[in-house]
């Protein structure tokens, strides 16, 4: 029976990698709208797309990474200009796309662009500090792709959403988690609408990398403790800020700095016939958070809370 067992996973294994496998075709004329190129997945992403050939339209937060992903790849990537969190700059961004891919239509469209901070317990924060980072992350990321949609349609295309283990898990406090538990509901409920037209919602499921977005978090936690009203801070304990900030240099230490894992996930959502509704980047993310994330919430709880601090007023 175990025989039989495990022939029947091998084949279906084995199924799976074959219609995988199989790529769209007329790779080269298509064109791929990415966001946050600058630095990070994004970045990687854009200039592996291009050495493959595809035409990328890639939108950088700043001149000076604009100018620096050019200078570093083909005449066939264009650069523009693009704050996901202003409207007025998305709407300047799809004019340009519109321009340039005509009746084409977009084949691609790859929200990655995210910010990590403000970040902390809580209570800790404020409603601001939440809605800084849900504006970018979930926000923006909707608002670029309402916009975007007709020239996606138009193309039958793939929309690319980039969430996080912390989309599936809650790993600390802030907006970051509620933007990317966001990004999976926006994303599973687009993925239903657009079936239909035949267009393809893929998330992405990145688990810890070391790039930008964990050093600003880092810097951020920082200065945090020295802002705290004098009651908090007898609340929680300077043990409890000590705590916390070390889990996350340790998370930070341990990240992968192998963005393949993430930008090849990508690169498949686009160019497979057959692309993934999900993808889990990362052996952390793949070995521990998605398998915990199955798990009955108490489960989850415990496992938490083994690496949480104990604030100093506990009762
Ligand atoms: N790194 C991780 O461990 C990890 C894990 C899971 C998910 N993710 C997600 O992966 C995505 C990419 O992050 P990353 O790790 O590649 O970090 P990153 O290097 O910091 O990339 C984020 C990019 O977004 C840009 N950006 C920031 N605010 C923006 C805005 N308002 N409008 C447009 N662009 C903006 C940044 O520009 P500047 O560089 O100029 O600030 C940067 O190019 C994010 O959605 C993040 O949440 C990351």
């Amino acid at each position: 029976m175990w025989f039989y067992l495990a022939v029947l996973v091998g084949l279906y294994f084995l199924l799976r990698w074959y219609r995988e496998g199989q790529t769209v075709e007329n790779l080269r004329e298509k064109y791929i709208f990415i966001t946050g190129c600058d630095s990070g997945f994004g970045n990687k992403l854009a200039k592996q797309l291009d050495a493959g050939g595809l035409r990328v339209l890639a939108a950088c937060y700043t001149q000076k990474g604009a100018e620096e992903l050019q200078r570093l790849t083909s005449d066939r990537l264009k650069t523009t200009i693009l704050d996901i969190s202003n409207t007025e700059s998305v709407v300047a961004a799809t004019e340009w796309v519109k321009g340039i891919v005509k009746n084409k239509g977009l084949w691609g469209l790859v929200n990655n662009a995210g910010i990590g901070i403000p970040v902390g317990p809580n209570e800790w924060l404020t409603k601001d500090d939440f809605a800084k980072v849900i504006n970018v992350n979930l926000l923006g990321l909707i608002d670029v792709t309402l916009h975007m949609l007709p020239l996606v349609r138009a193309a039958r295309g793939r929309i690319v959403n980039v969430s996080s283990v912390m989309g599936r898990i809650t790993g600390f406090g802030g907006g970051y988690c509620p933007s990317k538990y966001g990004v999976e509901a926006f994303s599973d409920c687009l993925r239903r609408e657009l079936l239909p037209f035949r267009v393809r919602v893929s998330i992405i499921e990145p688990g810890a990398f070391a790039n930008p977005i964990a050093n600003t978090v880092q810097e951020y936690m920082k200065g945090t403790w020295d802002r705290l009203p004098s009651d908090i801070k007898d609340t929680y304990g300077y043990h409890y800020f000590e705590f916390y900030f070390t889990a996350l240099q340790d998370l930070i230490k341990n990240a992968s700095s192998n963005l393949y894992l993430v930008t090849d996930c990508m690169e498949h959502a686009l160019t497979s016939r057959y692309p993934r509704t999900r993808y889990s980047a990362g052996w952390d993310a793949k070995l521990f958070y998605i398998p915990l994330s199955y798990m009955p919430t108490f489960v989850i709880d415990y496992v938490m809370a083994r690496s949480s601090p104990k604030p100093a007023q506990a009762v």
